[in-house]
Formats: structure tokens, C-alpha cells, sequence
């Protein structure tokens, strides 16, 4: 069975949104692990918009899980990571005026930056993932850099407008996983999975951890809804 990774970023983002400290996304984290989240993922933006520093240093003390930094190459971001010393680091491609990753690292282009940083990091004993689109070309040059997982971009796949292009896409990305695995690379997958195109990318075979965020928070809010308004409604009435 593949793991889960939750992201928690989105619970800083409503944090940011009133500059408080309400909702915590330590707390966040620790529930997601007391549910059966194998690890807590956050990424800490250049622009940091919403997790912050001071974030991931409570979050490395305080959960009970492994801790998955997702961040860009940038020197002053990688010189944290390696002060932080997460389990784990996702080097991602990080543009300042996107909504979210938009697509995966171009690993064939950036070979040398890449492997400078995976080399700093695997030297603070940091598992090193690359968040990359299911291309070979991709893929092959992730091997060549030396890190140890890759993440497949899944966005195609779950943005496809028709069946037969998600078709396509999940074929793309179940090729992407084979070869990954020939080749010696271990493979995770994320982005835009929600409660119905998860099963298809969780089916296949050699995927080990799938990287969730969006979603999961999306429909906290629904399943917490209700209790928080009867809640709210009794401390008025009393
Ligand atoms: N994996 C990586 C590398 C990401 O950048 C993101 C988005 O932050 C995710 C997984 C989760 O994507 P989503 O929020 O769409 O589930």
C-alpha cells in the first residue's frame, strides 16, 4: 500500500491570511499523523507566504513522523535545510507569481545546480526527492544527479478535462514509474490527487508514497463544519 504524505501548507495560508496564530499547522500536522499520515509535508516558499521558519523548526520537534521539506534550490533556502535537517527534502521548481507548482523540476537543464544541492543535502543525511514531470528525459537525468526518490508531477493527469486524456496521462505516468524503477530511482507521486482520481495513481505497483494537500484540507472544512457551528451556537445559547 502506498503511504500518505499530508501537506499542511494550506492551513498556514488561513493563518497568514489574519497574520495570528489560528489554525496552527503544528497542530494540523499532529492530528493528520494521529489519523495514519506517514509523513508531514510543508514547503517553505521564498516569498513565504505561508509556512514559515520558526514553522518548521516546532514542526521537526514536535511531530512524530517523518518531516518532508519541499523547497526550491535557492542558496538561502537550502543553507536552511541543512540547519533544519528534515527526514527528507523535495526540491521543487518555485516560481514567485504562481498559485502553486506549477510543473516538475527541469532536472535535464539545471543537472549541475541540482547536483551541488543534492550533494549538500544528502551530506546533513537528508533523503533527497525530485519533483519532476513523467518525461524519460526527466527521469534519466534525476539518476544522473544522484538523488534517491523521485516525485511524479501528477497535475496533468488530474486536470484532464476528458476520460481519454486522463487515460493517457495515467498510462504516462504508470510508464514513468516503470522505468524509474529499471533504472534504480524510487518513485512518489502528488499533486491535484483528491477523493476521486486517487485510486488509479495509488494502484501502481512501485509507488510509495503519494503527496496530498489541497484536497485533504478542502474537505476538513466540510467534515468539521457542522460540529464547529452546533459548538459555536451552544456557547452563544449558555
Ligand atoms: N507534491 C509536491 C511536490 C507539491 O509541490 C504539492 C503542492 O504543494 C503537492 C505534492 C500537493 O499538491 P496538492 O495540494 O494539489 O495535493
Amino acid at each position: 500500500m502506498a503511504k500518505l504524505g499530508v501537506n499542511i501548507d494550506h492551513v498556514a495560508t488561513l493563518r497568514q491570511a489574519r497574520g495570528g496564530i489560528e489554525p496552527d499547522p503544528i497542530k494540523a500536522a499532529c492530528l493528520c499523523v494521529k489519523a495514519g499520515a506517514d509523513s508531514i509535508v510543508a514547503h517553505l516558499r521564498e516569498d513565504r507566504r505561508h509556512i514559515q521558519d520558526k514553522d518548521l523548526i516546532k514542526l521537526k520537534a514536535t511531530i512524530k513522523s517523518r518531516l518532508n521539506l519541499e523547497m526550491s534550490i535557492n542558496p538561502g533556502i537550502v543553507d536552511i535545510a541543512c540547519r533544519l535537517k528534515p527526514d527528507q527534502a523535495t526540491l521543487v521548481p518555485e516560481k514567485r507569481q504562481e498559485l502553486t507548482t506549477e510543473g516538475g523540476l527541469n532536472v535535464a537543464l539545471y543537472r549541475d545546480k541540482i547536483k551541488n544541492v543534492i550533494e549538500r543535502l544528502k551530506s546533513k543525511d537528508i533523503v533527497v526527492s525530485l519533483f519532476i514531470d513523467p518525461e524519460r528525459k526527466q527521469i534519466e537525468a534525476s539518476r544522473k544527479v544522484g538523488c534517491e526518490f523521485i516525485e511524479f508531477h501528477t497535475g496533468r493527469y488530474a486536470d484532464s478535462k476528458t476520460e481519454a486524456w486522463r487515460k493517457f496521462h495515467l498510462k504516462e505516468i504508470v510508464e514513468a514509474t516503470k522505468h524509474a524503477l529499471n533504472i534504480g530511482l524510487r518513485v512518489n507521486a502528488g499533486h491535484g490527487l483528491n477523493y476521486r482520481n486517487v485510486s488509479s495513481i495509488a494502484g501502481i505497483p512501485g509507488v510509495e508514497e503519494l503527496n496530498i494537500g489541497h484536497s485533504i484540507i478542502s474537505y476538513a472544512v466540510f467534515v468539521g463544519l457542522e460540529r464547529a457551528v452546533k459548538e459555536m451556537l451552544e456557547l452563544i445559547e449558555n
